[in-house]
Protein backbone atom coordinates (compact mmCIF):
# COMPACT_ATOMS: atom_id res chain seq x y z
CA UNK A 1 0.00 0.00 0.00
CA UNK A 2 1.22 3.32 -0.72
CA UNK A 3 0.83 6.44 1.83
CA UNK A 4 -2.77 7.04 2.20
CA UNK A 5 -4.67 9.58 4.48
CA UNK A 6 -6.66 8.43 6.89
CA UNK A 7 -9.95 9.38 9.15
CA UNK A 8 -9.99 7.35 12.65
CA UNK A 9 -12.88 8.09 14.50
CA UNK A 10 -12.17 7.25 18.10
CA UNK A 11 -8.44 7.14 17.77
CA UNK A 12 -7.55 8.49 21.03
CA UNK A 13 -7.85 4.91 22.97
CA UNK A 14 -7.86 1.37 22.60
CA UNK A 15 -8.55 -0.05 19.02
CA UNK A 16 -8.72 3.26 17.46
CA UNK A 17 -5.07 4.27 19.15
CA UNK A 18 -3.50 0.87 17.76
CA UNK A 19 -4.26 2.22 14.60
CA UNK A 20 -3.58 5.91 14.70
CA UNK A 21 0.01 4.49 16.37
CA UNK A 22 0.90 1.77 13.11
CA UNK A 23 -0.57 3.98 10.37
CA UNK A 24 1.67 6.94 11.78
CA UNK A 25 4.79 4.46 12.10
CA UNK A 26 4.23 3.63 8.50
CA UNK A 27 4.35 6.90 7.03
CA UNK A 28 0.52 7.50 6.45
CA UNK A 29 -1.64 11.09 6.69
CA UNK A 30 -3.85 10.47 9.53
CA UNK A 31 -6.34 12.79 11.04
CA UNK A 32 -8.03 10.92 14.23
CA UNK A 33 -11.28 12.38 16.54
CA UNK A 34 -12.16 11.60 20.12
CA UNK A 35 -14.03 13.69 22.90
CA UNK A 36 -11.12 14.77 25.24
CA UNK A 37 -8.68 17.01 24.81
CA UNK A 38 -6.32 15.35 27.09
CA UNK A 39 -6.36 11.90 25.54
CA UNK A 40 -6.70 13.22 21.88
CA UNK A 41 -3.56 15.80 22.85
CA UNK A 42 -1.74 13.05 24.04
CA UNK A 43 -2.20 10.66 21.21
CA UNK A 44 -1.37 13.56 18.88
CA UNK A 45 1.73 14.17 20.74
CA UNK A 46 2.91 10.75 21.21
CA UNK A 47 2.39 10.09 17.48
CA UNK A 48 2.45 13.16 15.04
CA UNK A 49 -0.94 12.61 13.74
CA UNK A 50 -3.53 15.33 13.71
CA UNK A 51 -6.06 15.18 17.08
CA UNK A 52 -9.65 16.61 16.84
CA UNK A 53 -11.57 16.63 19.71
CA UNK A 54 -15.02 15.95 17.88
CA UNK A 55 -18.27 13.89 18.79
CA UNK A 56 -19.33 11.56 16.18
CA UNK A 57 -23.06 12.25 17.67
CA UNK A 58 -22.67 15.94 16.15
CA UNK A 59 -23.32 16.85 12.77
CA UNK A 60 -21.42 19.96 12.63
CA UNK A 61 -18.14 18.02 14.68
CA UNK A 62 -18.57 15.60 11.48
CA UNK A 63 -18.56 18.31 8.99
CA UNK A 64 -15.70 19.70 10.82
CA UNK A 65 -13.83 15.99 10.72
CA UNK A 66 -14.38 16.19 6.72
CA UNK A 67 -12.89 20.08 6.80
CA UNK A 68 -9.95 19.13 8.67
CA UNK A 69 -9.21 16.24 6.56
CA UNK A 70 -9.30 18.85 3.59
CA UNK A 71 -7.15 21.20 4.75
CA UNK A 72 -4.62 19.12 6.81
CA UNK A 73 -4.37 16.15 4.12
CA UNK A 74 -5.89 17.13 1.27
CA UNK A 75 -8.79 14.70 1.59
CA UNK A 76 -9.65 11.33 2.93
CA UNK A 77 -8.17 7.95 1.16
CA UNK A 78 -9.21 5.56 3.77
CA UNK A 79 -12.30 6.06 6.71
CA UNK A 80 -12.06 3.70 9.73
CA UNK A 81 -15.88 4.16 11.86
CA UNK A 82 -14.09 3.06 15.26
CA UNK A 83 -16.17 5.11 17.82
CA UNK A 84 -18.87 2.64 19.91
CA UNK A 85 -20.41 2.72 23.29
CA UNK A 86 -21.61 0.24 25.35
CA UNK A 87 -25.18 -0.54 27.30
CA UNK A 88 -26.17 -3.70 28.35
CA UNK A 89 -29.82 -4.03 29.84
CA UNK A 90 -32.43 -6.91 29.08
CA UNK A 91 -36.17 -6.62 27.54
CA UNK A 92 -38.68 -5.67 30.04
CA UNK A 93 -35.83 -3.20 32.21
CA UNK A 94 -34.19 -1.12 28.84
CA UNK A 95 -33.56 2.85 29.41
CA UNK A 96 -34.86 3.26 25.95
CA UNK A 97 -33.05 6.56 26.20
CA UNK A 98 -29.74 5.06 26.58
CA UNK A 99 -30.64 2.80 23.94
CA UNK A 100 -31.30 5.79 21.87
CA UNK A 101 -28.33 7.32 22.75
CA UNK A 102 -25.95 4.14 21.64
CA UNK A 103 -27.66 4.09 18.17
CA UNK A 104 -26.79 7.34 17.84
CA UNK A 105 -22.87 7.21 18.66
CA UNK A 106 -22.78 3.68 17.20
CA UNK A 107 -24.66 4.01 14.35
CA UNK A 108 -26.40 7.55 13.24
CA UNK A 109 -22.76 9.00 13.62
CA UNK A 110 -20.88 6.43 11.25
CA UNK A 111 -23.89 6.82 8.72
CA UNK A 112 -23.45 10.82 8.82
CA UNK A 113 -19.69 10.76 8.70
CA UNK A 114 -19.77 8.52 5.94
CA UNK A 115 -22.13 10.12 4.21
CA UNK A 116 -19.67 12.94 4.48
CA UNK A 117 -16.88 11.36 2.99
CA UNK A 118 -18.33 9.42 0.44
CA UNK A 119 -18.62 11.98 -2.22
CA UNK A 120 -15.04 12.81 -2.07
CA UNK A 121 -13.98 9.03 -2.16
CA UNK A 122 -16.59 8.79 -5.69
CA UNK A 123 -15.21 11.81 -7.11
CA UNK A 124 -11.39 10.66 -6.46
CA UNK A 125 -12.48 7.45 -7.89
CA UNK A 126 -11.19 5.33 -5.00
CA UNK A 127 -11.63 4.93 -1.76
CA UNK A 128 -11.53 2.58 1.63
CA UNK A 129 -14.44 2.53 4.02
CA UNK A 130 -13.69 -0.14 7.21
CA UNK A 131 -16.99 -0.35 9.97
CA UNK A 132 -15.88 -2.22 13.30
CA UNK A 133 -18.39 -4.04 14.09
CA UNK A 134 -18.38 -7.16 16.56
CA UNK A 135 -18.33 -10.68 16.98
CA UNK A 136 -21.65 -9.59 19.31
CA UNK A 137 -22.76 -8.44 15.99
CA UNK A 138 -23.02 -11.82 14.88
CA UNK A 139 -25.18 -13.86 17.36
CA UNK A 140 -27.59 -12.37 20.05
CA UNK A 141 -27.51 -12.81 23.57
CA UNK A 142 -29.00 -11.90 26.53
CA UNK A 143 -28.97 -8.43 27.78
CA UNK A 144 -27.32 -7.38 23.79
CA UNK A 145 -30.63 -5.40 22.79
CA UNK A 146 -28.83 -2.16 22.16
CA UNK A 147 -25.11 -3.09 21.95
CA UNK A 148 -25.46 -6.31 20.02
CA UNK A 149 -28.47 -4.84 17.65
CA UNK A 150 -25.81 -1.68 16.98
CA UNK A 151 -23.15 -4.14 15.87
CA UNK A 152 -25.83 -6.14 13.70
CA UNK A 153 -27.01 -2.28 12.35
CA UNK A 154 -23.04 -1.77 11.35
CA UNK A 155 -22.51 -5.37 9.85
CA UNK A 156 -25.90 -5.07 7.53
CA UNK A 157 -25.14 -1.40 6.27
CA UNK A 158 -21.60 -2.12 5.32
CA UNK A 159 -23.61 -4.95 2.85
CA UNK A 160 -25.57 -2.07 1.53
CA UNK A 161 -22.66 0.36 1.30
CA UNK A 162 -20.73 -2.59 -0.43
CA UNK A 163 -23.79 -2.97 -3.00
CA UNK A 164 -23.82 0.78 -3.71
CA UNK A 165 -19.96 1.71 -3.53
CA UNK A 166 -18.14 -1.52 -5.44
CA UNK A 167 -19.23 0.22 -9.30
CA UNK A 168 -17.10 3.07 -7.74
CA UNK A 169 -13.99 1.34 -7.06
CA UNK A 170 -14.53 2.10 -3.20
CA UNK A 171 -14.06 -1.04 -0.74
CA UNK A 172 -16.04 -1.15 2.41
CA UNK A 173 -14.83 -4.17 4.98
CA UNK A 174 -17.04 -5.24 8.21
CA UNK A 175 -14.29 -6.14 11.18
CA UNK A 176 -15.60 -8.03 13.66
CA UNK A 177 -13.61 -8.57 16.43
CA UNK A 178 -13.85 -10.82 19.81
CA UNK A 179 -13.05 -9.67 23.32
CA UNK A 180 -9.98 -7.33 23.34
CA UNK A 181 -8.16 -5.78 26.09
CA UNK A 182 -9.03 -2.33 25.94
CA UNK A 183 -10.22 -0.24 29.01
CA UNK A 184 -13.91 -1.44 27.59
CA UNK A 185 -16.39 -2.87 29.91
CA UNK A 186 -14.41 -0.90 32.62
CA UNK A 187 -11.36 -3.29 32.52
CA UNK A 188 -8.19 -1.45 31.75
CA UNK A 189 -4.73 -2.48 32.05
CA UNK A 190 -5.13 -5.97 31.02
CA UNK A 191 -2.39 -7.66 29.73
CA UNK A 192 -3.40 -11.76 28.78
CA UNK A 193 -0.44 -12.93 26.58
CA UNK A 194 -4.01 -15.55 25.43
CA UNK A 195 -6.16 -12.79 24.99
CA UNK A 196 -6.18 -10.07 21.73
CA UNK A 197 -4.65 -7.06 22.33
CA UNK A 198 -5.71 -3.53 20.48
CA UNK A 199 -3.02 -3.65 18.15
CA UNK A 200 -3.32 -7.23 16.83
CA UNK A 201 -6.80 -5.59 15.33
CA UNK A 202 -4.61 -2.89 13.80
CA UNK A 203 -2.87 -5.69 12.38
CA UNK A 204 -6.02 -7.35 10.96
CA UNK A 205 -7.28 -3.80 9.35
CA UNK A 206 -3.88 -3.16 7.30
CA UNK A 207 -3.73 -6.09 6.18
CA UNK A 208 -7.08 -6.17 4.72
CA UNK A 209 -6.32 -2.33 3.09
CA UNK A 210 -2.93 -4.51 2.05
CA UNK A 211 -5.16 -6.43 -0.74
CA UNK A 212 -4.66 -5.47 -4.41
CA UNK A 213 -7.22 -2.91 -5.17
CA UNK A 214 -8.85 -5.68 -7.17
CA UNK A 215 -9.12 -7.69 -3.84
CA UNK A 216 -11.79 -6.79 -0.66
CA UNK A 217 -12.43 -8.67 2.03
CA UNK A 218 -16.30 -7.94 2.98
CA UNK A 219 -15.87 -8.93 6.51
CA UNK A 220 -13.59 -10.25 8.81
CA UNK A 221 -13.47 -11.63 12.33
CA UNK A 222 -10.85 -12.11 14.46
CA UNK A 223 -10.43 -14.26 17.55
CA UNK A 224 -7.78 -15.13 20.41
CA UNK A 225 -6.30 -18.84 19.58
CA UNK A 226 -6.63 -19.72 23.15
CA UNK A 227 -8.14 -17.01 25.50
CA UNK A 228 -9.87 -19.03 28.27
CA UNK A 229 -7.21 -18.82 30.55
CA UNK A 230 -8.70 -16.01 33.12
CA UNK A 231 -6.25 -12.75 33.12
N1 LIG B 1 -12.69 -4.08 23.17
C1 LIG B 1 -13.43 -5.10 22.75
O1 LIG B 1 -13.49 -6.18 23.40
C2 LIG B 1 -14.18 -5.01 21.44
C3 LIG B 1 -14.67 -6.21 20.88
C4 LIG B 1 -15.38 -6.15 19.67
C5 LIG B 1 -15.57 -4.94 19.04
N2 LIG B 1 -15.07 -3.80 19.59
C6 LIG B 1 -15.30 -2.55 18.87
O2 LIG B 1 -14.06 -1.91 18.63
C7 LIG B 1 -14.26 -0.50 18.57
C8 LIG B 1 -13.28 0.19 19.49
O3 LIG B 1 -13.44 -0.34 20.80
P1 LIG B 1 -12.33 -0.11 21.93
O4 LIG B 1 -12.38 -1.32 22.80
O5 LIG B 1 -11.05 0.30 21.32
O6 LIG B 1 -13.02 1.11 22.74
P2 LIG B 1 -12.37 2.19 23.70
O7 LIG B 1 -11.07 1.72 24.27
O8 LIG B 1 -13.47 2.57 24.64
O9 LIG B 1 -12.07 3.42 22.70
C9 LIG B 1 -13.13 4.07 22.08
C10 LIG B 1 -12.60 5.33 21.41
O10 LIG B 1 -13.72 6.04 20.86
C11 LIG B 1 -13.78 7.37 21.41
N3 LIG B 1 -15.20 7.75 21.50
C12 LIG B 1 -16.17 7.19 22.24
N4 LIG B 1 -17.35 7.80 22.02
C13 LIG B 1 -17.09 8.78 21.11
C14 LIG B 1 -17.90 9.75 20.47
N5 LIG B 1 -19.22 9.86 20.73
N6 LIG B 1 -17.32 10.58 19.57
C15 LIG B 1 -15.99 10.49 19.30
N7 LIG B 1 -15.17 9.59 19.88
C16 LIG B 1 -15.72 8.75 20.77
C17 LIG B 1 -13.07 7.23 22.74
O11 LIG B 1 -12.56 8.47 23.23
P3 LIG B 1 -13.44 9.41 24.19
O12 LIG B 1 -14.16 8.52 25.16
O13 LIG B 1 -12.44 10.31 24.82
O14 LIG B 1 -14.36 10.12 23.27
C18 LIG B 1 -11.93 6.29 22.36
O15 LIG B 1 -10.91 6.99 21.69
C19 LIG B 1 -15.73 -0.27 18.92
O16 LIG B 1 -16.47 -0.15 17.71
C20 LIG B 1 -16.14 -1.55 19.64
O17 LIG B 1 -17.53 -1.83 19.51
C21 LIG B 1 -14.38 -3.80 20.78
Amino acid sequence: MGQRRFLITGGSQGIGAALVRRTCAAGHGVVFTGRHADTVEAMASATGAFGLRADITVDEENALAVETCRRELGGVDVLINNVANWYDASIGALDTDAVRRLFASNVIGMVDLTNRVVPLMTEQGEGDIVNISSTSGTKGRPGGTAYAGTKWAVRGITQCWQAELRPHNIRVVSVCPSEVQTRWGDRPGRNNPNKLYADDIAQTIMAALDLPRRAFWPELAVFATNPWRED
